[in-house]
């Protein structure tokens, strides 16, 4: 089986690459990457080494494909990850959609002329910001926690948030970019009889991680907290409150493995998370790093930015149903991998940061 994966030299796709080449004897892997991301050119030798081809191109560009070779699976792995992408004055909105829309509509244009199948990983960040933000929830302890008694929104259950919520925009220009892609990408293996799996990805997290608070909270805060640098708690009172869930991309290697090997008809579209048994609030997630680094202070800063929720932790049943899929990588063998590579890596931050 060959595999092209893009965004192959990112966090997730080189976990992906790694995984998979190991995993499935005999697969050949071709990943594409135009290193837009600082820290992806610290990936590209270490996938070559374990038989990964790599090759720049650049998804924006339909020329770029013109030399790729057919393959049987795409894994679309790269993008703009950032919530704040577009509206945050150091990206532009018109490259954000490039990179994230038009990127994947080239690779559909790739996938229907080989009849590729197509994985598109895309995020909890489809889902509808105001009621996001207005989930009723209450402080237990050091976190948040769902208050169902006044009733909860339809799609919102004590497991998280499923994939019947809303997708009604405000989603962020980054969440439009994801849910675009996904409607083009059903339509495409619709129309021209590929098969498309969605996965809707929460907060992943694990080692070599690249440096930004909006690209992988659980890495970020654990870097930052090891090497000494300036931390606060943002909204909700500035006092870290807020929840989110950590899923490890093996887990979801697993199931991408699993949905390439499949040629039925099914459910398209899944939630991909660690679920409520792997998620963390900020503050409890100082205090895992104080434990085994010492305390220091964080910074309160209440303030709410744009797009903030409280509580963001995906129901996963669908996938459990469909694929028998639930993460089993759990969150302090998830931040305990994160630790060891804070503690070999010093200024990994600086290195992969814009
Ligand atoms: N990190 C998370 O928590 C998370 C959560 C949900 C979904 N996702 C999705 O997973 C995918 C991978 O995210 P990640 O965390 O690995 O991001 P990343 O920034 O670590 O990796 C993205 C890679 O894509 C490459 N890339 C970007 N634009 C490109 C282009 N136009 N052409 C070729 N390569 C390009 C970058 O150079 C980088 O190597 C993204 O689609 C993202 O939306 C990530």
């Amino acid at each position: 089986m060959k595999i092209l994966i893009s965004g192959a030299c990112g966090f997730v796709g080189s976990s992906l690459g790694r995984y998979l080449r190991s995993a499935l004897a005999g697969c050949e892997i071709i990943g594409i990457d135009n290193f837009v991301r600082p820290g992806s050119e610290l990936n590209r030798r270490a996938l070559q080494e374990r038989g990964i081809s790599i090759r720049h191109a650049d998804l924006r560009l339909a020329s770029d494909f013109e030399m790729l070779p057919a393959v049987d699976w795409i894994i679309d792995a790269a993008a703009h990850p950032s919530v704040l992408g577009g509206v945050d004055g150091q990206t532009s909105t018109r490259q954000l959609v490039e990179h994230n829309l038009i990127g994947t509509l080239n690779l559909l244009e790739y996938a229907k002329l080989h009849r590729a199948g197509f994985i598109l990983l895309s995020t909890s960040r489809v889902y509808s910001i105001p009621p996001l933000a207005a989930l009723p929830v209450r402080v237990m302890g050091d976190a948040f926690q769902l208050d169902a008694v006044g009733g909860l929104p339809t799609g919102v259950g004590e497991h998280g948030v499923s994939e019947s919520f809303s997708t009604q925009p405000p989603i962020s220009l980054y969440g439009a970019t994801k849910l675009a892609s996904e409607a083009l990408a059903l339509e495409y293996g619709a129309a021209f009889d590929f098969p498309v799996w969605i996965n809707r990805c929460g907060v992943l997290a694990g080692a070599g991680q690249f440096g930004h608070a909006e690209q992988g909270i659980f890495s970020y805060w654990l870097h930052a907290w090891k090497s000494g640098r300036s931390l606060a708690y943002l909204g909700f009172g500035g006092h870290g409150h807020q929840v989110r869930d950590a899923l490890h991309p093996h887990d979801l290697a697993r199931l991408v493995a699993q949905q390439m090997a499949f040629r039925g008809q099914r459910e398209r579209i899944v939630n991909v998370a660690g679920g409520t048994a792997n998620s963390i609030s900020l503050r409890q997630l100082s205090a895992w790093c104080a434990a085994r680094w010492g305390d220091r202070p964080v910074e309160s800063w209440p303030e709410l930015r744009l797009f903030d929720v409280p509580w963001l932790v995906l129901d996963t049943a669908r996938a459990e149903a469909l694929w028998s899929w639930r993460s089993e990588i759990g969150l302090d063998a998830i931040l305990h991998e994160i630790a060891l590579h804070a503690e070999a890596n010093p200024g990994w931050l600086d290195r992969t940061s814009a």
